[in-house]
């Protein structure tokens, strides 16, 4: 399976970032886009990595690792002086916590219906 994994609006491909605080990759397989990751800036040289999702015919093939590393990579190429933060779901805590990131705290969904 051929897997392309695609950056839009990275801050390097744009005349201007401050008009682009959010970027990501997505993953594309017989041109078909089957999953992406996104991060945003923030204040204070802080990036938050977020929107992580595989089709679910695509997912527990490596799909999302392939994914995050292609993000962490170019983080490390370009913002390696930037803090790393994430909001994670059991899907993927562990998964972070095994690339070095640690718990700071726990937040809960909250709903009042309509
Ligand atoms: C979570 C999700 C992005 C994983 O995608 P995937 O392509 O199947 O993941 P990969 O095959 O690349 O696996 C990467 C790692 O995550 C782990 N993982 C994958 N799915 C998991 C799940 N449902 N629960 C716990 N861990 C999971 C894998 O074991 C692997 O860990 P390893 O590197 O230690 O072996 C995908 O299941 C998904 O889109 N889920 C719905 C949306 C979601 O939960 N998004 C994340 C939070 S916003």
């Amino acid at each position: 399976m051929k897997i392309d994994i695609i950056g839009f609006r990275l801050p390097t491909a744009t005349p201007d970032p401050t008009r682009h605080p959010s970027c990501g990759w997505v993953a594309i397989c017989n041109d078909k886009e089957i999953g992406w990751c996104n991060m945003t800036f923030l204040p204070n040289n802080v990036l938050k990595l977020e929107d992580a999702f595989i089709h679910p015919d695509y997912r527990g093939k490596g799909i999302y690792k392939q994914l995050w590393n292609k993000r962490y990579d170019y983080i490390q190429e370009h913002f390696s002086n930037y803090k790393l933060i994430a909001y994670c779901k059991p899907t993927t805590l562990e998964f972070y916590k095994k690339q070095g990131f640690i718990v700071k705290e726990t937040i809960t969904l909250v709903e009042k219906p309509a």
